[in-house]
């Protein structure tokens, strides 16, 4: 779990969009799991993904985050919402779904929800696995009728079928539902940020660390104190 937790946070320093498998070997050589931890300062990542395959279903995730082809008619993904140009939100006060419908709740950042104990407002997923199919099914949101039209529209794309044959050997009858949601679990856990006068505080211990060290005069993450996003 630890060389996990070292891989993902690796991952995390790479610039937007440069994770591929075959710009990794030699990062992760190099990553040391104590200099990534003093670089971040943050706790270590529960429920990390087993190491097989990771990186191939790091991206696979991440196709699935964006890939709008997954909603009722093809104009949502997870990343409408949780678009990474303004940190993993929306920037409304309510989230807008298919049909601009409007939710009832803000959207959360995804920066460091890794790290949550539990996921949503109301804490009802205790994982960003077990939470990760719900905005699929939601009927304000992605609005896909069920399972079986989730995995016909992966079914579909060659490129999904041997990225889950790959990942997860499975065949498009063997796919499931929850393997979806691990790959986009797995990616998530690469949004992370840190090194804020706050995480040198609470998680490293540094009592000299204060808020006026921080580049936005926060003792929380802003936008300058993040490290980096995939
Ligand atoms: C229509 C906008 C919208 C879409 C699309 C959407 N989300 Fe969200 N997301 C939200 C809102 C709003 C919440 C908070 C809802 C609540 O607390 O009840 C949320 C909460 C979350 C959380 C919990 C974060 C936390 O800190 O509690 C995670 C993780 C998450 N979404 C991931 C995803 C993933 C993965 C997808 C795609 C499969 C997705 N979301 C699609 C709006 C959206």
């Amino acid at each position: 779990m630890r060389s996990m937790h070292c891989l993902s946070m690796c991952l995390a320093l790479l610039p937007a969009g440069t994770v591929m498998a075959d710009s990794l070997p030699g990062l992760s050589a190099s990553c040391t799991e104590q200099a990534v931890d003093n670089l971040l300062g943050l706790p270590p990542i529960p429920d990390a993904s087993s190491p097989e395959h990771l990186v191939e279903k790091i991206q696979l995730g991440k196709t699935l985050f964006f890939d709008k082809r997954l909603s009722a008619d093809g104009s949502i993904s997870c990343a409408s919402c949780h678009n990474p140009e303004r940190g993993f939100i929306d920037g409304l006060p309510r989230a807008q779904g298919i049909h601009r419908q409007l939710g009832t709740r803000n959207t959360p950042t995804l920066v460091n929800a890794a790290i949550a104990g539990t996921q949503f407002w109301d804490g009802r997923r205790d994982s960003l696995k077990s939470q990760a199919t719900d905005p699929l099914f939601n009927p304000i949101e992605h609005a896909v009728n069920d399972e079986a039209q989730l995995l016909h529209t992966i079914r579909q794309d060659i490129q999904y079928v041997a990225a889950f044959e790959k990942v997860y050997a499975a065949s498009p009858e063997t796919l499931m539902a929850t393997q979806v949601a691990q790959a986009i679990a797995a990616y998530e856990r690469t949004l992370v940020a840190g090194n804020s006068a706050f995480d040198r505080y609470r998680y490293g211990h540094d009592k000299t660390a204060h808020p006026s060290q921080s580049p936005s005069g926060s003792d929380a993450p802003g936008k300058t104190d993040l490290v980096a996003f995939i």
